[in-house]
């Protein structure tokens, strides 16, 4: 290779020009390698090129250009994160999950585009986290999450570490002077094999699937770990472009068809389904295509949850819109639930937050859709009942999509008689005091509510996101200070002895800090996030706000009996029975008034929030994708103006707020005269009435 000849050689060579030229060769052999998988150089050629080139740059800083391929590596210092808007909202796609489904998106887009035969680029739909791009003059000057749809996430650096991506590529040849491109992180098989590999050498708990494998790098803090982790990109959607002055229309460019769009992003260095797309007249052979990928998908390096099915002429697609969630031209093909046969090891039965005991069932670990299933939640022994389950039994177990794996049935036809019963424990496996259960459920609890493993679990639930959102506590620390005697109980979250802790590995002085600001500050929650996390049963997130807006003061529930509690928004009688148990239980009010001795807020702050009485004494329900404000916002809103959310569709329902596509919700307020329904503009003109 003449280019090695150059190394150390001559310093007067080292000009511009050559410089240029490496650099350019070094991209060739990136293209080569990662884009194609058909390297021409041995990675030890390479690697002598790579030096020669980050060493001349050190001695001639003048020469760094920004997409030199040695200005992949980032520093942690530069990682911000900065929230950006997209140029164009990254939307989802609809589902289909047969022949049927797919004939039936055909018609429609028939229908309303008035043609007879449309025009299809099929190609898989990739697994893993989305991003989107953007090039200027040909640059890549930012690389951004999905987020919101609407904003996402400034990862340019961490992006920057994958060599698939070129940090330049000639736009302009095509008179293209800003683009945006949407595509996928994936993790190869290959890769994620040998990533997990690493992380078990070490000592460390392997990741589930490839998907979680990609989309947690996004926002490493080092971008060296993203590095590390091998990832690829596909790039499958061009969502706009910027002609420069010499060209003002599209007409007769590669960019008036998806597959040239897709064609023009492989020619320029990009990795897109180039090879794996098929253009086809009509639906059939979608169908077809989707159907014969299906059927080789485990032959495929990456994991692939379905196919994409794409009107292939733009202006068609212009013309069918989309809606607020997802374009009518485009659709995916969801793959069929993967099964598998493994055996059953052993039950082991889990102790929850309420005390509830769940059996766990211990498989042989089977790969199955892109995780490796090791253990499947059998739920209570009705369950186990009903789909006949012993130990040593084989079974047939299933995963469609991102729902949790379960066990389909067992197969008794393969047992050899040394299968065991299950046989569900009397006490408690953590505390062993004896366990009850109730005639009308089918779960076992352990009542004694000094149980370490409820204990542990009601902690883990205090500090979580949507309860006291106590950030980087989490679980890990809660079992790890629980298990050195540095907690005990809830009210030992406002106790912690930090110097203790301070000495422990993996606590530096900024983490402690973190945390011990991140406790501070939860104190001022607002008292639903409190009635929340105190885990009372059958209280989740709607009724504790409901419950927090009947007081002025946490304590005021202790006077309160059960009937008045009836009388609250979507409180029945298992509710009101409960919330009335858990304030007549002197161990909760003693944990209480500790709590109130800490300084956390026990006292309904509400007044100061509500913007103004507009909705006072009115219900509300969103349902839909609302297009102005998100459900979060909306339901905010309405609260901060008198208003109660309330979490189903009954008479005491006063307003449905429609936004698109919404469901049965509508269909079910349609049938009761009192409630109004209205759009998401309709609200906001209650909330601010001009
Ligand atoms: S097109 C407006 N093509 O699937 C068009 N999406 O369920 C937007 N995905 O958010 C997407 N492979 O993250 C498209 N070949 C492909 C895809 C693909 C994977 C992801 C993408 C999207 C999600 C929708």
């Amino acid at each position: 290779m003449e280019f090695l000849a150059l190394i150390n050689v001559n310093k007067d060579l080292v000009c511009p020009e050559r410089i240029d030229l490496l650099k350019e060769v070094l991209r060739f052999h990136e293209y080569r390698y990662y884009v194609m998988s058909e390297p021409l150089v041995s990675d030890f050629e390479y690697d002598q090129l790579y030096q020669f080139l980050q060493r001349t740059e050190k001695e001639n800083p003048e020469l760094i250009t920004s997409d030199s391929p040695t200005q992949r590596v980032g520093s942690s210092l530069n990682q911000n994160f900065i929230t950006v808007q997209h140029l164009v909202p990254m939307l989802s796609l609809d589902n289909s999950y047969n022949a049927e489904d797919l004939t039936d998106f055909d018609r429609k887009a028939r229908e309303l585009s008035g043609l007879e035969t449309i025009e299809y680029c099929i190609e898989p739909k990739f697994d893993g986290a989305s991003i989107s791009l953007i090039y200027e003059n040909d640059m890549l000057v930012r690389a951004t999450t999905r987020g919101d749809g609407v904003e996402g996430e400034d990862i340019t650096t961490n992006i920057k570490q994958i060599r698939s991506i070129p940090l330049s590529a000639l736009f302009s040849k095509y008179g293209i002077k800003q683009i945006e491109i949407r595509g996928e992180i994936i993790m190869s098989k290959q890769s994620f094999t040998r990533y997990n590999e690493q992380l078990v050498a070490q000592n460390l708990a392997p990741l589930a699937n490839p998907r979680n494998a990609a989309s947690g790098s996004l926002r490493m803090k080092d971008p060296k770990e993203v590095a590390n982790r091998n990832l690829d990109a596909f790039l499958y959607h061009v969502s706009y472009v910027l002609l420069d002055d010499r060209r003002q229309t599209t007409d007769g460019q590669p960019l008036s068809t998806h597959s040239g769009s897709l064609q023009l992003l492989w020619d320029l260095g990009f990795r897109s389904p180039q090879k794996e797309k098929r253009v086809v007249q009509g639906i059939q052979p979608v169908i077809d295509y989707c159907l014969n990928f299906e059927a080789g998908r485990d032959n495929l390096p990456y994991e692939i949850d379905g196919m994409v099915v794409k009107v292939n002429d733009i202006t068609l697609q212009e013309k069918l819109g989309m809606t607020s969630h997802h374009p009518r031209w485009a659709i995916a093909f969801k793959f069929k639930a993967r099964q598998a046969t493994t055996r059953l090891r052993a039950i082991e039965f889990q102790v929850g937050r309420t005390g509830a005991v769940t059996p766990v069932a211990k498989l042989d670990p089977v790969y199955l859709g892109g995780v490796t299933v090791s253990s499947i939640s059998v739920h209570n022994e009705e369950y186990i009942k009903e789909k006949d389950l012993k130990i040593g039994d084989s079974v047939l177990i299933e995963r469609a999509g991102d729902v949790i794996p379960q066990i389909v049935k067992s197969l008794p036809e393969l047992r050899d008689g040394t299968e065991d019963e299950i046989l569900f424990p009397k006490q408690c496996p953590v505390c062993k005091s004896e366990l009850f259960k109730e005639e009308t459920e089918a779960v076992w609890r352990c009542i004694n509510i000094e149980c370490e493993a409820q204990v542990v679990e009601k902690m883990i639930h205090f500090v979580s996101k949507d309860a006291m959102d106590i950030k980087s506590f989490g679980e890990a620390n809660v079992r790890k200070f629980y298990e050195m005697g540095l907690l005990k109980d809830i009210p030992g979250i406002y106790e912690l002895a930090y110097e203790q802790i301070g000495g422990l590995e993996g606590f530096g002085k900024k983490s402690l800090e973190n945390l011990q600001s991140a406790i501070e500050a939860s104190k001022q929650q607002p008292l639903h996030r409190l009635i929340y996390a105190l885990g009372i049963r059958f209280v989740g997130e709607t009724t504790a706000k409901t419950l927090a807006n009947a007081v002025e003061h946490v304590f005021d529930f202790t006077k309160k009996p059960e009937e008045e509690l009836l009388l609250l928004e979507d409180v029945g009688v298992k509710v009101a029975k409960s919330i009335h148990q858990f304030f007549m239980n002197e161990q909760n009010i003693e944990m209480l008034h500790k709590l109130q001795s800490l300084g956390i807020q026990l006292k309904n702050e509400k007044k100061e929030t509500v913007a103004s009485t507009a909705l006072q004494g009115q219900t509300f329900l969103f349902t839909g994708t609302l297009n102005k404000l998100k459900r979060s916002e909306a339901e905010a809103l309405a609260e901060q103006n008198g208003g109660q959310i309330v979490s189903g569709v009954s008479s005491k329902l006063n307003y449905l707020v429609v936004g698109e596509d919404a469901g049965s919700k509508l269909e079910k307020a349609k049938k009761i005269n009192t409630i109004k329904i209205i759009s998401e503009d309709e609200f906001l003109q209650l909330v601010s009435p001009e």
